[in-house]
C-alpha cells in the first residue's frame, strides 16, 4: 500500500475512534440527565463508530499495511444544552465526512483504486450519518426551549432517526 494511503487511514482509524468515544461521554452525559431515549441513541452511535474504526483496522491489515492504535484525547463530557449537544454531533460527522473526502482525493490522485473502493462504504455512511444529525438539529430549533418538547424528543428520537432519508 502506497506509505501516503496507508498514513491517511491510520489517521481515519483515529478520526473513527475519536467519534466513538465522543459519542460515548455524550450518551453518559444524557443517560445522567435523565435522557434515556438519547442516551441509547449515542450508546449505538458510538458502537457504530467504533465498527468503523475495526472495519479499517482490519482493511489496513488484510493490505500488509501497519496499524497504528490511536491515542486518543478525553473527548468533552458536559453539555449545557440538548442543542449543543447535537450541534457537536452535527460538527463532528461533517469533520469525519470532510477527511473521508480528502482521502477518497488522494486515492484518486495515488490511483489506489482498491482503497477508493473500500471508502465508498464510508461515504454512503456519512450521507445518512449527517442526514440524521441535521434532522435531529432541525428538530431541536423548532423546539427550542420547551421543556415537554425536550421529553417528546427524547421519547421518540429513535422514531426520528428511522424516518430519514439520506437523499432528501
Ligand atoms: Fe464513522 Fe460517523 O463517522
Amino acid at each position: 500500500m502506497n506509505t501516503s494511503i496507508e498514513a491517511l487511514l491510520n489517521d481515519q482509524i483515529k478520526y473513527e475512534a475519536q467519534a466513538s468515544m465522543h459519542y460515548l461521554a455524550m450518551a453518559s452525559w444524557a443517560d445522567s440527565n435523565g435522557y434515556n431515549g438519547i442516551a441509547n441513541f449515542f450508546y449505538s452511535q458510538s458502537e457504530e463508530e467504533r465498527v468503523h474504526m475495526t472495519k479499517l483496522v482490519k482493511f489496513v491489515n488484510e493490505r500488509g499495511g501497519h496499524v497504528i492504535v490511536p491515542e486518543l484525547s478525553k473527548p468533552q463530557d458536559s453539555y449545557s444544552s440538548l442543542k449543543e449537544l447535537f450541534e457537536s454531533f452535527l460538527s463532528s460527522e461533517i469533520f469525519v465526512t470532510e477527511q473521508i473526502n480528502h482521502v477518497i482525493f488522494e486515492c484518486l490522485d495515488k490511483k489506489d483504486y482498491n482503497v477508493h473502493n473500500f471508502m465508498q462504504w464510508y461515504v454512503t455512511e456519512q450521507l445518512e450519518e449527517e442526514a440524521v444529525a441535521r434532522t435531529l438539529l432541525d428538530k431541536l430549533n423548532i423546539i427550542g426551549d420547551d421543556k415537554s418538547g425536550h421529553y417528546l424528543f427524547d421519547r421518540d428520537i429513535n422514531m426520528i432517526t428511522t424516518a430519514v432519508d439520506p437523499t432528501e
